[in-house]
């Protein structure tokens, strides 16, 4: 008779969080519960259990609060509050660090992190300058650390399909295209009030499409520009630095002098009874065909009295992120932004477990080559990042209308602005 265990477990994984606001509720909290109920499980590295040990947090309410629904969905966890709260949640001892704080507040604690050798996985976008990028990188690899970043759009079933296909030569070589994400006003107005001086929808949401079409398309080309335009108003004054939209372009040169050129228009100023939650639309030429993609019109419709669209949506996307009642009768909470949070644990439990620890080096680079995901393979999107902050900045000082090279004579990235005849270096290193 063959004896069966009741508990395969054998390795532990303890994470830390820093940031528990939205964006931890809608996909690591359900990767956590279902992590703590189920332990993640591969052939190669052997039963793991996942445990949220530790959260750091602005005031702490909100881990308290999460604390308190959860009971025991998860391991009693422990919190930390405040200016030092990163660097107590790293000596409480955590192997993975996960970064969900604002996007201009990343770097600090994924830095911390990664000096103190743990694997970080950070919210995008990443950082907002290369220079942080290359100092995340270096530390990544002097302390054999994994550097990742949540770009869930890249597995999501139509942009997966879309990459096979361009891979697979069935299009063939892209021209341009144009992507859209609008996000309600909720989102600027009250969501993220606390952060949102300064800050502009395209480093928020066009990050996602940046990364989708460099991933999707990259390999031949080379970055060659970017510009960028944006509107004030609604959300601070007229002639601040708080942007309500956002359109940027980037242009890439192929080897042969063809160019391609993509238009990402964002925005956090629609209405909040727009009937779905956002506004998230590709479309993408080649020589020989087109893409149209809409994340929200999937094919659901759906009305309810009194609750569409406010509480619930006219058009959901449920592929994301959706809660179902399963046939078997289990309630589950899946999708694509839950499973990318899941990939990096088996990343990091690849590394760590999936074979003798003299061999772990060759995982860690293994792990370090995939480039949907990995800190060194982010360059051109934290550049176009970089660039568009810089244009708005250069927009908000009366100087709209400037174009950013990358890779010219004068540097990586250097901007131009209409009738000045200097140049401002944003980073001088090639990109
Ligand atoms: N993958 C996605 O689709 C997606 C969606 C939404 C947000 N995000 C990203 O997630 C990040 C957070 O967004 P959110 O919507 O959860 O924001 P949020 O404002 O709801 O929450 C931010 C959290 O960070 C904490 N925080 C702020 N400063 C901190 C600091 N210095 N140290 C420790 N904690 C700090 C706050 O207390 C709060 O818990 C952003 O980078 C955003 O771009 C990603």
């Amino acid at each position: 008779m063959i004896a069966m265990s009741a508990n395969l477990s054998c390795h532990k994984l303890r994470a830390g969080m820093i940031g528990m606001g939205m964006i931890f509720d809608e996909t690591y909290r359900p990767f956590f519960e279902r992590a703590h109920a189920e332990g993640i499980y591969r052939r190669d590295f052997g039963v793991i259990d996942i445990e949220l040990s530790a959260v750091a947090s602005r005031t702490g309410s909100r881990a308290e609060k999460y604390r308190q629904e959860a009971g025991a969905k998860i391991t009693p966890f422990a919190s930390f509050a405040g200016a030092a709260s990163t660097q107590q949640l790293l000596t409480h001892g955590v192997d993975a660090v996960c970064v969900a704080t604002p996007d201009d507040r990343h770097f600090e604690s994924a830095r911390l992190a990664l000096e103190a050798g743990k694997h970080v996985l950070i919210e995008k976008p990443s950082v907002l300058k290369l220079q942080e990028l290359d100092a995340l990188d270096t530390l990544a690899k002097k302390n054999n650390a994994l550097a990742k970043i949540v770009y869930h759009k890249l597995g999501d079933p139509d942009h997966k399909k879309l990459h096979t296909h361009y891979v697979d030569g069935n299009f063939q070589h892209v021209n341009n295209g144009y992507c859209t994400l609008l996000e309600p006003k909720s989102i600027s107005g009250s969501q993220f009030a606390e952060w949102i001086q300064g800050r502009n929808p395209g480093t928020y949401v066009a990050v996602h499409y940046i990364k989708l079409i460099d991933f999707t398309f990259g390999g031949k080309w080379k970055l060659a520009r970017i510009t960028c335009n944006g509107q004030r108003g609604i959300v601070g004054p007229a002639t601040g630095n708080t942007w309500d939209s956002v359109q940027l372009q980037i242009v890439y040169a192929y080897p042969d002098g063809r160019e391609a050129a993509f238009d990402i228009h964002t925005s956090w100023v629609t209405p909040d009874n727009f009937p779905g939650y956002v506004d998230q639309e590709v479309q993408f030429r080649f020589d020989n065909g087109v893409w149209n993609a809409h994340q929200r019109k999937r094919g659901v419709e759906m009305t309810i009295e009194n609750r569409t669209p406010g509480n619930l949506k006219i058009t959901p996307n449920h592929h994301y992120n959706g809660s179902f009642l399963e046939p078997w009768g289990e309630r589950s909470q899946r999708g694509y932004g839950i499973e990318i949070i899941q990939k990096f644990f088996e990343e990091v439990a690849y590394v760590e477990f999936a074979g003798p620890p003299a061999l772990r080096e060759e995982r860690l680079t293994q792990m370090r080559a995939l480039d949907y995901n990995d800190v060194g393979a982010d360059r051109n999107t934290v550049a176009i990042v970089q660039a568009m902050e810089a244009l708005l900045e250069r927009q908000a000082q009366g100087q709209p209308a400037g174009v950013v090279e990358v890779n010219g004579p004068r540097g990586g990235l250097v901007l131009l602005t209409p009738g000045k005849i200097e140049a401002a270096v944003l980073y001088s290193n090639r990109v």
